[in-house]
């Protein structure tokens, strides 16, 4: 089995942050999401990844290289456009030939469960599509399954406007190689994208099976900032502790808290979870918790929790900071006192003041 990743797209969810950094590159929990997204793919044994990138494939590549740091062999395909998931397995044809192969979209993150058992359901009934369903407050953002009394799936559509049902498409599917011919037959939807709930939809109707089991673990699309920092939380949760940089005699560390190596902590109090990222220095300040800072942040007099800090970020002299998301080389610091607030904002940011 391979498994083909999506991490295309545009991410205009996500700005302003996604003018810096691809959506799929964007720290939760210390770790880029398509780590997140590609452990899981490690976790099931499946070794040869393809990821589908857009015109931001050599930032992934500078993270993610060949794969081997993770224990996988990653080949790039490029798409020109995002011209929908199911475009993404024409595009990957050559790459997964006649494979069964998992489908994972790099935005999405599962935690808990894993998908260690549907990959073993799949693998024993190889169905032509297996997906992951979960119930949803929001159907109408998602592709929605409609199932018959024995848990038979019997329609499906993408972001309906009147949805027949609650169950979401995850962003997780299981194909064999049925999926190509579906992938070719269908038309691109109203947002005009090659919609892979079409694909399935059209398999359906061609007599082939169908396979859905409900997903019980932790499960989210990334692509909106509340969302990411939702997850940020769930996950960060999940991390141990492991301290190598520096804690001085003064500074109080509790909980599960990881210090990068060459992360310097003087003077300050850090409540994990949190993340102190390689070479970050924390001056008479206050972390956490729930804060995961990138590498090479400094961070004097500031106070922070519930928080995702990207790279060469300095906070100075600022406290009670919360629920935020500062993007790469970002400088917060207090004003001058004459009455006056300075901001240099990049496009599509939101700045609360109190
Ligand atoms: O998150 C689950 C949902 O994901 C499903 O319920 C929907 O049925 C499915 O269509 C999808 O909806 P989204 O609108 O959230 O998909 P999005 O455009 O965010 O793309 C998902 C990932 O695929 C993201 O990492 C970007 C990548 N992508 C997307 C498109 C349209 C590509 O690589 N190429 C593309 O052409």
């Amino acid at each position: 089995m391979k498994a083909l990743v999506l991490a295309g797209g545009s991410g205009t969810r996500l700005r302003p942050l996604s003018h810096a950094i691809p959506k799929q590159l964007i720290p939760v929990a210390g770790k880029p999401v398509l780590v997140h997204c590609l452990e899981n793919i490690a976790a099931i044994g499946v070794t040869e990844v393809g990821i589908i990138v857009g015109d931001r494939g050599d930032e992934m590549r500078a993270v993610l290289g060949d794969g081997s740091a993770l224990g996988l062999r990653i080949t790039y395909i490029r798409q020109l456009a995002p011209l929908g998931l199911a475009h993404c397995v024409q595009l990957a044809q050559d790459f997964l030939g006649d494979d069964d192969f998992v489908m994972y979209l790099g935005d999405n993150i599962l935690a808990g469960d894993g998908i260690s058992g549907i990959a073993a359901e799949f693998a024993e009934y190889r169905p032509a599509a297996h997906i992951l369903l979960t119930k949803v407050a929001n159907p109408r953002e998602y592709g929605v399954a409609e199932l018959d009394g024995h848990g038979r799936v019997v329609a499906l559509a993408e972001k309906p406007a009147q949805p027949r049902s609650d169950l979401a498409l995850t962003g997780v599917y299981f194909f064999t190689r049925a999926i190509h011919q579906a992938v070719r037959a269908i038309s691109p939807s109203a947002r005009g994208e090659l919609e892979i709930t079409d694909a399935i939809a059209w398999l359906l109707a061609d007599g082939q099976r169908i396979r859905a089991t409900q997903f019980h673990g932790y499960w989210k699309d990334t692509g909106k900032i509340d969302d990411l920092l939702e997850c940020h939380r769930v996950l960060m949760g999940h991390r141990r502790g492991d301290v190598r940089g520096s804690v001085d005699a003064v500074s109080l560390v509790s909980g599960d808290v990881v210090v990068e190596p060459g992360a310097q902590i003087i003077e300050s109090i850090v409540t994990g979870p949190a993340v102190i990222g390689a070479g970050s220095v924390v001056r008479g300040s206050r972390i956490g918790p729930y804060t995961a800072l990138g590498s090479g942040c400094t961070l004097v007099d500031a106070g922070i929790e519930h928080s995702i800090v990207l790279d060469g970020v300095s906070v100075q002299n600022v406290r009670g900071i919360y629920g935020s998301l500062i993007g790469r080389e970002a400088a917060v610091c207090s004003a001058v006192d004459d009455g006056h607030r300075r901001l240099v904002i990049g496009d599509h940011s939101t700045v609360e003041v109190a």
